[in-house]
């Protein structure tokens, strides 16, 4: 059996009992008027509160949580229930990852009417499937409802994109004051590893692509990376993006066996120097697979570069002071420059720009941020319905006075 088979097997029993998990029967489907799960035979499942916001295109992860945090910034809670609506200067958010729209979905049902969520997204389908599910929250006159307004934009680039956006109803710019908090829940959606045509899963074969949208950042598909970069640059990026403890072996046998032109060919090559089954999991085959196509969707996507941008700049530019930064990391590079922005204001190591007076108090410039509570993870029941959700790490950041 070649090892590209025998990774498509174990992702065919692994995705048949996610689907199980993740999505309710297969017998059920989703009700967007609801929010429920609907049997065959039109009766409400037991509703998990965790699926409450899923579809087949994408279950959100922790997304009480995430919205909670959201609502927690100051304009929000200075809000008092006898005031009217109309009397409300609308409360102004950003999902940057907006995906399928389920933190979207979710948020919308928790703000009042006029106040607006903008959902961002590089990807055009996503942007298309968000809108058909929030569609009641977009033509409308603002009296009964929120708004959503979806925007293709790169999240590095919403501080122009954004502040471009023209109210539904009155025409005028939106974001004059800043938004009262930004949601970035990274990576890729469970819709984008499934879809083979992507190239994002190394247990489906498809073209070696991995851009999140039409025009990467990095102008390069994962084709071109393993096809013309040098050995010794591909065991940088191997290393510096998942820690591949046998970058250099890994590296030596793509080189040997391009031209590679999709996701099974890149398989076998890493195959040809990687056992199928090893002592230790972190350098079997499956594990080294998912370490190789992690650090090349990164360059891919310049996830790096637009992560520092949207963190160091963007999200200090547009947030008011009181609002929330709100940021979900799927690994340890995410969740590093996370931290270090709400810690330190900057995703240096602290080590690097440390400024102290002769007395030991801190003397650096400014810090846009201060964190909101510890890290949170995913509670167990989450995992086990949604195992996407076990790496997940959620940090949350108030906008200090700028
Ligand atoms: C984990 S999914 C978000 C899922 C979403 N929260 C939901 O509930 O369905 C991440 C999404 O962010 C998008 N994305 C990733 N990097 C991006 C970037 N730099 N700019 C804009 N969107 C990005 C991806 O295309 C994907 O749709």
């Amino acid at each position: 059996m070649r090892i590209s088979q025998h990774l498509f097997t174990w992702h065919c029993l692994l995705s048949k009992s996610t689907r199980t998990h993740a999505f309710g029967t297969p017998h059920s489907h989703f009700d967007s008027n609801s929010r429920r799960f609907l049997s065959s035979t039109g009766g409400t499942e037991k509703s998990l509160e965790n699926k409450e916001f899923s579809t087949e295109y994408h279950a959100p992860v922790m997304w009480k949580e995430c919205i909670d945090s959201l609502l927690n910034c100051e304009r929000s809670q200075a809000r008092t229930d006898d005031s009217d609506d109309s009397d409300r200067e609308p409360l102004i958010f950003i999902d940057g990852t907006l995906g399928g729209g389920g933190h979207s979905a979710a948020l919308l049902q928790k703000l009042n009417a006029g106040d607006i969520v903008f959902g961002c997204d590089v990807d055009s389908e996503a942007l298309e499937t968000a809108s058909n599910r929030l569609g009641k929250y977009m033509d409308h006159d603002g009296k009964e409802l929120p708004f959503f307004i979806p925007v293709q934009s790169n999240f590095g680039e919403l501080d122009s994109t954004v502040t471009e956006a023209k109210h539904p109803v009155t025409q005028q710019t939106i974001v004059g004051e800043g938004v009262d908090g930004i949601l970035l829940d990274l990576g890729v959606s469970s819709h984008q590893i499934d879809t083979a045509e992507r190239g994002f899963a190394f247990m489906k074969d498809g073209p070696l692509d991995m851009r999140m949208g039409q025009n990467a950042m990095s102008g390069l598909t994962a084709a071109d990376i393993c096809n013309e970069f040098d050995q010794m640059e591909l065991q940088k990026i191997f290393s510096k993006y998942s820690d591949e403890p046998r970058a250099k072996t890994v590296a030596k046998a793509i080189v040997s066996n391009r031209p590679l032109s999709t996701t099974r060919e890149l398989v076998d090559a890493i195959g040809t120097v990687t056992p199928t089954y090893a002592k230790q999991k972190r350098k079997g085959l499956t594990a080294t697979c998912a370490r190789v196509f992690q650090s090349l969707r990164i360059v891919v996507n310049a996830e790096d570069k637009v992560l520092d941008r949207v963190l160091s700049i963007v999200c200090p530019t547009l947030i008011r002071q009181g609002g929330r930064l709100v940021v979900m990391s799927y690994h340890s590079m995410e969740d590093r420059a996370t931290k270090r922005i709400m810690r330190d204001g900057t995703v240096e190591r602290r080590k690097n720009i440390d400024q102290r007076d002769i007395y030991g108090n801190y003397a650096g410039p400014p810090k846009p941020f201060k964190p909101v509570g510890k890290r949170q993870k995913a509670r167990n029941e989450e995992v086990e319905e949604n195992p996407r959700a076990r790496s997940a790490v959620l940090r949350v950041a108030e906008r200090l006075d700028s």
